[in-house]
């Protein structure tokens, strides 16, 4: 029989370069994961390039809109986190169904994140920056990278845990909201250890606690203690990613894909690389579409009243 048009295109599949959309700005945490994770997908993918494509704004709902727009043939895929789950609660008129507009190709990792302040803030321990940031309520700037972004949702959390309401200073990604925090333009932030490590290493930050309810190993966190055991009962944030295709993409290409994941994931160079940055590689079911799709529908249903609550909507 005839190859069908799209069984043909899936078997030449990869043979033009594939983009990768970031929704975030370059530099910061999801775009160090997106560029990990390319060079590591390419090798099974017979080497083909894989490019980053950063589209940031609006919490990442703009790049994830052009995802889900995008012609279904591989050849544009979303690497997005959770703000997967938290933007429908934040935006009355989202540009895409979170779980009808795409297809879900795997779950790759899970990242803390680490509550920082400038390094001129006079707090040195976490006690210390509860006191500072009682006697400074009205005043306290924090930085995120708008609603529907990781920083969006631990900075929220952490006011409602702490009954203090803080001014939001949003940016297009968590890279130039930290040249802030580094020139001291604004007080704190919560961040993931992918886009804080270094800074806190070279002391260019200070950090507070983590946001995970294990305390970390790597170095610079692990005096640090979590915000569960420093009094927030039950804190617990840690930023998942995954990868992404628009609905329609041929299954046969979905599957290439999945395989290509699964072998990225297994890569010597990208596991060390994402260990130095305190992420935790996905090894489970959610390597799989189906599941990766169950957590995902799990995680809206899990965060969506948390956020509602706030009655914070973008639009
Ligand atoms: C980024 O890549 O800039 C971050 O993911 C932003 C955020 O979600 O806080």
């Amino acid at each position: 029989a005839a190859l069908t048009a799209a069984t043909a295109m899936a078997q030449g599949y990869p043979e033009k370069p594939i983009s990768i959309v970031v929704p975030f700005t370059a530099g910061g945490p999801t775009d160090k994961v997106a560029r990990d994770f390319a060079e590591a997908l390419r090798k099974p993918l017979n080497n083909q390039s894989v490019v980053i494509d950063n589209v940031g704004g609006a919490g990442g709902t703009l790049g994830a809109a052009k995802v889900a727009k995008a012609a279904p043939d591989g050849y544009t895929l979303l690497l997005h986190h959770i703000g997967m789950a938290t933007s429908p609660a934040l935006y009355r008129n989202m540009p895409y169904k979170t779980l009808e507009d795409f297809e879900y190709v795997g779950m790759i990792n899970e990242v803390p994140m680490t509550v920082i302040g400038r390094s001129t803030l006079p707090a040195a321990s976490y006690g210390e920056l509860t006191k500072w940031l009682e006697a400074n309520k009205g005043k306290i700037n924090l930085a995120n990278a708008g609603l529907g972004s990781a920083s969006h949702l631990c900075g929220l959390l952490f006011q409602q845990s702490l009954k203090i309401d803080m001014t939001t200073v949003p940016y297009k990604g968590t890279a130039p909201a930290m040249n802030d925090l580094l020139g001291g333009q604004v007080d704190i932030m919560c961040d993931q250890t992918t886009n804080t490590t270094s800074q806190v290493e070279a002391g260019k930050v200070r950090a507070y606690a983590v946001t995970t309810t294990k305390r970390l190993t790597t170095p610079a966190y692990a005096k640090l203690p979590t915000l569960d055991e420093a009094g927030m009962k039950g804190f617990n944030v840690s930023i998942w990613h995954g990868l992404y295709a628009p609905k329609g993409t041929p299954k046969a290409v979905l599957d290439k894909l999945n395989a290509a994941l699964k072998t990225a994931l297994n890569d010597a160079d990208f596991a060390k690389r994402q260990e130095a940055l305190g992420a935790v590689i996905v090894h489970d079911a959610r390597n799989n579409p189906a599941d990766h799709k169950k957590f995902v529908e799990a995680e809206i249903n899990k965060w969506g009243p948390v956020i509602k609550a706030a009655g914070q909507y973008a639009d």
